[in-house]
């Protein structure tokens, strides 16, 4: 696997693989990978001949300091890891070549007005800044990301298509832990008590399934399962949100009347882990996750 740390090796190794003729895929993460990350990297494998990973944990993203400190960071552990599982190319670039007397941004509007967007001033115009970036230096031709960070993937998906790049954004399925706890980098700072306590978030999820297939289309009502779940099997410091929007517009919704999004994000001692479910009205299995 070729390791490049700089912008001109990556794009020299890029543009060797397509003149070779190799279809370019491209999965951007900020490391500590885990098996969510590494089933990004199997479709990247199987929809693409030269395959890429990028790590880098994009300081403009994190709107608490203390969060971007603490996250975790195991570079050796993860080139291992992907080396291991066909990745052909990783870019590892550091803060001094991603941000270089930068001035220029990507700033998203209306999609990041509810859920992430309304807790993380400035977040999404960190992941929209060096997503552009990446797209740029690595010119893929598809790239995976995953429905764990579902507004994530929304606001990038129309920014593709806005600001014109010739990507092709696909989306893959939540990976969970068997106990059904969505694996997450941060999932590496709960405490023993605090990863039992965060399985509440599955849980609550499974009830407002539950609710759904019997009939319930009233968000508050489920909100207010979901809600209760959590404060009941969990504890947790704090809820940030529990929130049904729309798919499409990521707009709270009254009602389930066509394809929603349930999203939570919830506090566990200091880490705040987020989670989802999409609720299709009309199927028999109405929650795909
Ligand atoms: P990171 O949190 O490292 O995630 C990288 C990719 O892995 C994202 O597309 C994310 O949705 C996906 N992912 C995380 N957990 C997953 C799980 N349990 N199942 C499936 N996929 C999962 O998201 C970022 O990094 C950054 O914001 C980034 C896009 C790299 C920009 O800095």
């Amino acid at each position: 696997m070729n390791i490049c740390r700089t912008i001109e090796e990556a794009r020299i190794a890029v543009r060797d693989a397509r003149a070779k003729g190799h279809t370019i895929s491209f999965v951007p993460t900020m490391g500590a990978l885990h098996e969510g990350h590494l089933s990004l990297l199997k479709l990247s494998c199987d929809n693409a001949s030269f395959r890429v990973m990028s790590i880098f944990v994009n300081k403009i993203q994190f709107n608490d300091p203390k969060d971007f400190d603490k996250y975790p960071r195991d570079y050796d552990q993860d080139i291992e890891l992907i080396a291991k599982n066909g990745c052909d190319m990783v870019f590892l670039p550091d803060d001094s070549i991603m941000y270089h007397h930068h001035l220029t941004y990507v700033v998203p509007e209306k999609l990041d007005a509810y859920l992430c967007g309304a807790s993380r001033p400035g977040h999404f115009k960190g992941v929209c800044t060096v997503v552009a970036k990446l797209f740029n230096i690595i010119q893929p031709d598809i790239a995976f990301f995953g429905q764990k960070d579902i507004q994530q993937v929304m606001i990038l998906r129309k920014m593709v298509t806005d600001l014109n790049f010739p990507v092709d954004i696909r989306v893959a399925p939540i990976i969970r832990e068997k106990d059904g706890l969505a694996m997450s980098s941060r999932n590496a700072l709960l405490s023993p008590d605090e990863k039992t306590r965060a399985l509440s978030i599955h849980q609550s999820l499974k009830k407002a399934e539950e609710c759904i297939r019997a009939g319930e289309t009233d968000c508050a009502a489920i909100e207010s399962k979901v809600r209760s779940v959590i404060e009941k099997n969990g504890t947790p410091e704090r809820i940030d949100y529990i929130t049904i929007v729309d798919y499409e517009t990521l707009v709270p919704v009254s009602a389930i009347s066509r394809t929603s999004v349930l999203a939570v994000a919830v506090y566990f001692g200091n880490t705040r882990l987020i989670d989802n479910m999409i609720i299709t009205p009309g199927d028999n299995t109405p929650c795909a996750y």
